[in-house]
């Protein structure tokens, strides 16, 4: 397979590419929130500052051998607790309108539960107010993977229904502290993923003896609970607020028109998104296949949580950032599904892409041809599965692509300066890509927005340093960790400002 097509167009802010022909047909509505997305632990650093309790994820990256790449932490990372104002600045200054944050739960309740910090509810304050004067919309995640450690080391975090009433009210302070200038509000970022990072590893986190298959559906199941009730209550105490979940996966195309494949691709959407979309946009309870799975060992929903899931969420908020092709398991999806020692049970569905990670690389793709996808954009998927998600789930809600972006393969091999802040494949994403949403927006999608991630290199989760995704660089071995914007963000820009309504 040959390499993408690299494309590097970069003009000064407003003005337009003259090879490139403007699209009259195409625009970003007014009020479209073009904006830029980070989470607390992967960019704030400050670790044991102010109050902060320790996460998870403290103990992940400190305690437990070759979890992170190259051993790393993210004790300074970026440093985004004290340079927060540098940082809006720098963002203001492109004219970024939207900035997509993450509130540390354990900074502003350090056991998970109990006291308030008030330092950090001065912290997000003052974070939030400089975000208003430069007119950026902040749109706050309640819950970004850094589960309080105390509460994990308590009753298991995320596997325990005591974890509803202890995010509930850590969502109530949050409201009441904040809820007067965020509208949008994001309860948790990605359960298919953090759910799936349970069992944690066993000698560090007590063991709650779930057998591990079950683990994620038990997370997903309080999950649906404590962000049912989280947005019950954000409507009761904020009415005007916009308040959903952050759902990821991307788009799924079969590999071949074979029925198998077919359900494969079903049975992906089932147990990823559909493991909560289905409850929250379209019935209040789990979808057949799911349910086949996992009704003998979970309780059923009760009416009333069922009524509480059901059209809790404003908006259909989606991380999208690539797309796979999904195909039957070998030996067929009922061989798999027969043998329930094979990890990929219950799903029973492959994927793969075309482009695969290399060094520190993010994966593309699949266009819309497997044998030909040079042919092709890698973000030609992108209408497909906007309109997939509005004909699925969101129906008349509207649509946000909550974060996006990529991370280019070999990066951080790179050594002069002026080689890592041109990064054409990078930009060439995010032109396709802005032009992709213009497309499903001429085509009656409501989109409201699109946060790229990310606004700055940061700490990777259990890649650490080890891959990049910043549209700025952050030299880390300096230690005043200056940032420099990379040709994409200039194209990203410019690639906004050419279609915007004026
Ligand atoms: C989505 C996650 O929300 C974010 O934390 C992560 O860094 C990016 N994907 C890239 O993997």
């Amino acid at each position: 397979i040959p390499p993408p097509p690299l494309y590097y167009s970069s003009f000064p802010s407003g003005q337009q590419n003259p090879m490139v022909v403007k699209n009259e047909s195409w625009s970003f509505p007014r009020g479209f929130m073009w904006g830029v997305a980070g989470a607390a632990w992967q960019v704030e650093g400050a670790v044991k500052d102010e109050g902060r309790g320790p996460s998870v994820w403290d103990v992940l990256s400190h305690r437990v051998t070759n979890f992170e790449y190259d051993n790393g932490t993210a004790d300074i990372t970026d440093n985004h607790y004290y340079l927060y104002k540098q940082d809006l600045a720098r963002l203001a200054a492109l004219g970024v309108k939207a900035y997509s944050f993450s509130i540390s739960w354990s900074r502003i309740m350090p056991f998970g539960r109990g006291p308030v910090n008030q330092i950090a509810i001065d912290h997000y304050n003052d974070l939030i107010n400089t975000c208003l004067g430069y007119n950026i919309i902040p749109l706050a995640t309640l819950y970004h993977w850094d589960t309080p450690l105390a509460l994990q080391d308590t009753y298991g975090g995320w596997l325990s229904e005591n974890i509803v009433n202890d995010f509930v009210e850590y969502a109530r302070i949050a409201y009441a502290a904040f809820g007067d200038r965020v509208d949008y509000w994001f309860t948790v970022n990605e359960p298919s993923v953090f759910c799936n990072q349970y069992p944690l590893p066993a000698q560090y986190f007590k063991n709650f003896t779930i057998p591990w298959q079950q683990q994620p559906y038990y997370c997903g199941h309080n999950v649906l609970l404590a962000h049912s009730q989280a947005y019950r209550l954000g409507k009761s105490m904020m009415p005007n607020s916009t308040i959903a979940w952050k759902s990821n996966g991307g788009y799924k195309v079969p590999l071949t028109n074979s029925t198998e494949d077919a359900e494969a691709v079903q049975r992906a959407w089932d147990f990823n998104e559909g493991l909560w979309s289905d409850p929250i946009y379209l019935t209040g309870d789990y979808n057949d296949n799911v349910k086949a799975y996992i009704s003998s060992f979970l309780p059923a929903f009760t009416d009333g949580q069922k009524a509480a899931i059901l059209g809790s969420a404003d908006i259909y908020a989606h991380d999208a950032y690539t797309s796979q092709f999904n195909f039957a398991p070998d030996g067929g999806i009922a061989a798999c599904l027969a043998n329930t020692s094979n990890p990929l049970y219950p799903v029973c569905s492959n994927s793969s892409f075309i482009y695969t990670q290399q060094d520190g690389g993010w994966l593309i793709g699949p266009a819309a041809d497997p044998l030909t996808p040079w042919l092709y954009k890698a973000t030609d998927w992108v209408p497909a599965f906007l309109h997939y998600i509005k004909d699925t789930w969101a129906k008349d809600k509207p649509i946000a692509v909550s974060e996006f972006g990529f991370a280019e393969p070999f990066e951080r091999q790179k050594t002069y300066l002026q080689d890592i802040l041109f990064d054409p494949i990078r930009s060439a994403y995010y032109h396709d890509y802005m032009e992709a949403i213009l497309i499903a927006l001429s085509e009656g999608v409501n989109v409201i927005g699109c946060l790229a991630w990310s606004f700055v290199d940061n700490f990777e989760w259990a890649s650490a340093y080890g891959v990049r995704f910043g549209m700025q660089y952050v030299n880390f071995s300096d230690p005043t960790l200056p940032r420099y914007y990379k040709a994409s963000f200039f194209e990203y820009k410019n690639a906004f400002d050419v279609y915007q309504e004026k």
